[in-house]
């Protein structure tokens, strides 16, 4: 057995969620699982092991649980990019595509200084709409992003490819057709 398939067996998959037709990829069994979760850390900074990285940026809400533990791991800190109206201060703030129409993402704005290097960490990847605002939200308030890890890749949905087209590396360790 790989290491991939040994990760992607702590994925759960449940069909018809949250809608017909859907197969939604559950993060929260690999979460709960000590041994995946650590590797899944692990593996998602390998390649910036002894880089310098200011602030890891984590997509709310699954991205939060993983951005923490990415940014201890790298000794970053940790920036929460959030749905509109819910950060206390003065925020900038950056609509994205959703499956149906488009919704709004928010950062503190003085949460990363210009030229920082930033790691945009979340879940998973599908159309790619919510990295692509993340990271023309990071790159509004001038942060250098370095990489944007995910745990899963779906990639029959060209998210990947999206944000590669915006020469933003994409670090991903697993994905499902
Ligand atoms: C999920 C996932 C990503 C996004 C990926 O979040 O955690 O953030 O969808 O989809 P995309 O690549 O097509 O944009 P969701 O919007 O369901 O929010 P949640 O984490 O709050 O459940
Ligand atoms: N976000 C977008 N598509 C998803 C899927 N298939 N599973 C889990 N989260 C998702």
């Amino acid at each position: 057995m790989t290491f991939e398939d040994d990760l992607q067996d702590s994925v759960r998959t449940i069909p018809d969620y949250p809608k017909p037709g859907v197969m939604f990829r559950d993060i929260t069994t690999l979460l709960g699982d000590a041994r995946a979760f650590r590797r899944a850390v692990d593996q998602l900074v390998h390649p910036w092991a002894g880089s310098k990285i200011d602030k890891v940026a984590g997509i709310e809400a699954r991205g939060f649980i993983l951005g923490g533990a990415v940014a201890h791991q790298v000794s970053a800190g940790f920036v929460p990019i959030r749905k509109k109206g819910k950060l206390p201060h003065q925020t900038v703030r950056m609509a994205y595509a959703l499956e149906y129409g488009t919704d709004e993402m928010e950062m503190h704005v003085d949460a990363i200084a210009r030229g920082e290097r930033v790691i945009l960490v979340d879940d998973l990847i599908a159309t790619g709409g919510t990295a692509e605002g993340a990271v023309k939200l990071l790159r509004q308030i001038g942060a250098d992003v370095v990489a944007a890890c995910f745990i899963i890749d779906l990639p029959d949905l060209g998210g990947a490819a999206k944000l590669r087209a915006m020469d933003v590396p994409v670090r991903t360790l697993m994905a499902f057709e």
